[in-house]
């Protein structure tokens, strides 16, 4: 595949997928979500490669699901073409081990992403929101079911509902992230964690990856074809779209339902 919104390299038995549209802040369209699905399908088939690292830019791991991109849904459109959800499944689907390294924006899809890699590791500038409230949205991609996983709910509703971000000692704190390191080391800290668990047993690894994942998987698999269904209706609503315009328009929304 010919890669434009992502960079693909290996390093030993790492491989390496960074997110590649920084005018965007790594903006998830689908382009980008299909290339990230390319590669994460090619590493997992890869049997000289044992763990795969994601990351973005120094300002944006990525600033969500492409707001231009999708302003003008409808409903229909997005339950028929599958916009913005058809890609996430794959992630669930890679056995090896993946692991996000986040510096900057990790905010609504870019966080979701975070969350559904196995281990997230944060530069101390990296910021994890889930803010699509403010756009009369909802987190769907998985957010609202992992993020309460992650943090517990009291935690997971504040950011839900209010749009608050944390920084990476908070994310550390509450359990979303599992180390934190400067930025400039995030990188090498990231792909030196990913080198020592590649040298494991790859066997070994998946069957670990499968029983921790198994441990909520059924309720998962439930919430998150939940969640999904509550975000194509979103897109039956003015709100949201006029939320998504005035991003786009760089002004406050005016909500007709408040
Ligand atoms: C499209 C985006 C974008 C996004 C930023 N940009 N985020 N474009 N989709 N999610 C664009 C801006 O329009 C701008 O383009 C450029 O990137 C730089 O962004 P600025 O806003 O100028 O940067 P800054 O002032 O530093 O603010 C950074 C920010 C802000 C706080 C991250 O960009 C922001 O709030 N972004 C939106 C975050 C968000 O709401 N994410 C959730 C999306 S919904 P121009 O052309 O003006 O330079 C979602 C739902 C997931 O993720 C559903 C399932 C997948």
């Amino acid at each position: 595949m010919d890669y434009r919104n992502i960079l693909v390299r290996t390093e030993a038995r790492v491989g390496l997928v960074t997110l590649n549209r920084p005018r965007q802040l790594n903006a998830l369209n689908d382009a980008l979500m299909d290339e990230l699905g390319a590669a994460l399908l090619g590493f997992d088939a890869d049997p000289a490669i044992g763990a795969i690292v994601i990351t973005g830019g120094d300002k944006a791991f990525a600033a969500g699901a492409d707001i231009e991109a999708m302003a003008d849904w409808d409903c229909m459109q997005v339950q028929e073409r599958q916009f913005i959800t058809r890609n996430w499944e794959t992630l669930r689907q890679v056995r090896k081990p993946v692991l996000a390294a986040v510096a900057g924006y990790a905010m609504g899809g870019g966080c979701e992403l975070a969350l559904g890699c196995d281990i997230v590791i944060a530069a101390e500038s990296a910021q994890f929101a889930l803010p699509e409230i403010k756009l009369a949205m909802l987190p769907g991609a998985g957010g609202t079911q992992r993020l309460p996983r992650a943090i517990g709910k009291a935690k997971a509703m504040d950011m839900c509902l209010s749009a608050r971000a944390l920084t990476a000692q908070e994310a550390d704190r509450y359990g979303l992230v599992s180390r934190v390191v400067p930025d400039e080391q995030l990188l090498d800290a990231a792909l030196a964690l990913a080198t020592r668990i590649a040298g494991f047993s790859l066997p070994a690894l998946m069957a670990i990856k499968e029983c921790v994942n198994r441990a909520d998987q059924g309720a998962l698999d439930e919430g998150i074809l939940f969640e999904r269904r509550a975000l194509y209706a979103r897109f039956a609503s003015a709100d949201a779209h006029e939320g998504m315009h005035a991003f786009l328009g760089k002004r406050a929304p005016n909500f007709l339902h408040r």
